[in-house]
């Protein structure tokens, strides 16, 4: 389990190089982010101060310090998307749900995170909510996507989304 992953790197942790990263990672699958109780116990078990520990977490993208909303979602900035204008699709979130890449909205619905590629590139530009594709979007499409996740969420949806590369109409 990520609990017993967890602790037990805490107690094999021994200061060799390379070992705080496995260590965070093992700490975010537990908590599903890294919270400052966390990084406070790492700091006293392994005698890292706390400000070179938020050092490591800021500087890669992968951890988060806060948790992830109910719907997380990956626009696809990889080479296919990117020059089928992922960026406008990146610009129409923002707008909606005044959050920046690695932000979770005030409703703790929607964490926004960018991937390097799903995989779907003939659908360029993609994005994922969960396990769910949406492919050959454009702003007004992310955006009507937005809405059907909030109406999902007010309707206590059942989550069964279909996955694979889809193409949103
Ligand atoms: S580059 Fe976006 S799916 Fe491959």
């Amino acid at each position: 389990m990520a609990q017993e992953s967890f602790n037990y790197r805490l107690w094999r942790y021994d200061g060799a190089p390379g070992e705080l990263i496995p260590l965070l990672q093992s700490a975010q699958e537990h908590f599903g982010y890294i919270p400052r109780g966390a990084i406070r116990h790492i700091s006293s078990v392994t005698g890292v101060p706390e400000a070179g520990i938020y050092g490591v977490i800021t500087f890669y993208s992968q951890f988060r310090l806060q948790p992830m909303g109910r719907y997380v979602i990956r626009i696809c900035d990889g080479t296919a998307c990117h020059v089928s204008a992922s960026r406008q699709l990146l610009d129409a979130i923002r707008d909606e749900l005044s959050i920046e890449i690695g932000e979770t909205d005030a409703e703790s619905l929607f964490t926004l995170t960018t991937v390097a590629c799903l995989g779907c590139c003939s659908l360029a530009p993609v994005m994922m909510i969960n396990d769910e594709t949406f492919g050959r979007l454009t702003p007004a499409a992310v955006r009507k996507i937005l809405k059907d996740f909030r109406r999902r969420r007010d309707a206590e949806g059942d989550g069964s989304a279909a996955t694979g590369c889809g193409v949103e109409k």
